[in-house]
Order: C-alpha cells, then structure tokens, then sequence
C-alpha cells in the first residue's frame, strides 16, 4: 500500500461501497480495509460480489450485501444486513452506476429511462436511505458520489450526462440542508479511468484515447481510491458540496471522441 495516510486512520469506521465488487469501487473498497475500516460491498451479481470480498478480506474486515440500488426492497434489507454485520453505517460511497455510448438523437427512451434510473434514482434512494436508518439519528455521517467528468456536458452519452449533473447538484443540496446532522457530502468526478468499466467501451472508442487526454495518459483506480479516502476521512470534515474532478485536465481541454 502506498497512501498519504497514517495507518489506522479508518478504524471503527464502518464503510458502504455501492459497486464495490469490481473496478473503482473494489480498489477503494481495499484503500478504507487497508487503512483500518470495515467494509460492506453492495451490488447486483452475488458470484462477482464473493469474488470481489474472498480477495479482499486480505486486508481487513469486508463483508458483502447483494442490493440493486434501484430496488426500495432490496435498499431495505440492505440496511438490515449493514446493522446485522456491522452495527451501523458511518460513511456511504455511492460507486455503482453505468452507461452506454449513443448520439442524443439514436438514443431510445428506453435507454435514457434505464441510466436516469440508475445513476441518479438510485444514487438518490440509497443516499436517502442510509441518511434515514444512520447518519441522521447519530447526527453525523459522510456521504461520498462517484460521477463523471461532465464540466462540458457529456457528449456522446446525454443520460448519464444528465444524471449525473442532477447527483452534482444534489451534492450541493445536501451538504448545506444536513450540514444541521453533521453529514458531510462531496463528489469524484473522474475523467477516463482505466478499470472494468472502461474495458467495457468499444474499442474505437477506447482506441488512442489516452494522446487526446492532456496528460496523455489514463488515470488509475489507485489515484481515485485516494481522493476518495482523503474526502472522507477526518481532515477532510470542513469540506462540504465540493465536487472534485481528477481527469488529466481533460474537463477543461480536448475532444476525446468523434461525434
Ligand atoms: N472507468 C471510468 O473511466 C469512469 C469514469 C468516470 C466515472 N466512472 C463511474 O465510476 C463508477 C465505477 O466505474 P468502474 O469503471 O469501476 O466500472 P464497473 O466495474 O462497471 O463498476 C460499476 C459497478 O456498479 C455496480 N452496479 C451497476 N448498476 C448497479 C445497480 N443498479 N445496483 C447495484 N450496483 C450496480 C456493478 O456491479 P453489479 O454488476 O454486480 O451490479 C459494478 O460493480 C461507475 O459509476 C462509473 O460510471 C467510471
């Protein structure tokens, strides 16, 4: 392990990372374990999950809960097998999510319904859950939203695009209405990071990419893991709304894809 932090630095802390069966959310998953907390991985595929949790359990206390974030029932017996496991909740990554390639004017409703509903619907039901069952009642809590690079909008993908502006402002929103519980709330916004989800892209896509990036290079789910321990650990508590992007400098330069 090579991070900034001091080991221990996340002990006793009890740790929820939605999608943290695999890519980002598995390496920042290891990050909070190795430096000291118990850590539940939540998501979909239960043979992905025991995977994800067999290697993980290396490095500290990681358990793992099968939930669909769009699912209020699933969401519910969550929270159930969080308290079971781990007695109470005390910082929420909101990790999972997903999205396809399609220009605005090919994309169905059905496509744009599915990564509205994923990406902020669910991102929005499991922030208010975990709120509601243990960051309100303790009157503290810290809740951090993995989202995308959209600082010029996000061509070629408008759903996840429009979700995830809809999860930027929500950052906002939270971190000034539960300021009163003591719940912090900030955001990742990552350009193109080299991980499972990134593989998915199609290989004209994924092809040369990394020369359009100003740092022409992708980043690592290592560098993410450690903003996101940083943003949630206990010197970052005066930190609140802040979406933080870690991209190269791509927001701010070059097009990294024909439309
Ligand atoms: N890689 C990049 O370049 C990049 C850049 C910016 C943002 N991101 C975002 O960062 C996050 C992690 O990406 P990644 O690259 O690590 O991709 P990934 O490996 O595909 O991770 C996405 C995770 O989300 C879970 N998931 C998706 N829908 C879910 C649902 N409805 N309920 C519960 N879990 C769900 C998946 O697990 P199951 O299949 O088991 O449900 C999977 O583990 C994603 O939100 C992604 O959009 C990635």
């Amino acid at each position: 392990m090579s991070s900034i932090f001091k080991e221990g630095i996340f002990q006793d802390k009890r740790i929820l990372v939605t999608g943290g069966g695999s890519g980002i959310g598995k390496n920042i998953a290891q990050r909070y374990l190795e430096l000291g907390a118990q850590v539940m991985i939540a998501s979909r595929n239960k043979e992905k999950l025991q995977a994800a949790q067999k290697d993980l359990s290396s490095f500290g206390d990681c358990h793992y809960g099968i939930c669909d974030i769009r699912k209020e029932e699933d969401i519910e017996s969550l929270t159930k097998h969080i308290t079971e496991k781990m007695g109470g909740l005390d910082i929420l990554v909101n990790n999972a999510g997903g999205q396809f390639p399609s220009l605005a004017e090919d994309l169905s409703k059905n496509g744009w319904n599915a990564v509205i509903n994923n990406n902020l619907n669910g991102t929005w039901y499991m922030t208010q859950a975990m709120a509601k069952a243990f960051f309100i009642p303790a009157k503290s809590g810290c809740i951090l939203n993995i989202i995308v690079n959209i600082y010029r909008g996000f061509p070629g993908m408008i759903h996840t695009g429009a979700a995830r502006a809809g999860v930027d402002n929500m950052t906002k929103t939270l971190s000034i209405e539960w300021s009163k519980y003591n719940i912090n709330v900030n955001a990742i916004a990552p350009g193109l990071i080299f991980s499972t989800g990134f593989q998915q892209y199609p290989e004209e896509i994924r092809a040369g990419i990394a020369k359009k990036i100003p740092m022409k290079r992708l980043g690592t789910t290592d560098e993410v893991a450690d903003l996101a321990t940083y943003l949630t650990s206990s010197v970052a508590v005066y930190i609140t709304g802040e979406t933080v992007y870690i991209d190269g400098g791509s927001r701010l330069h070059g097009d990294l894809y024909e439309m």
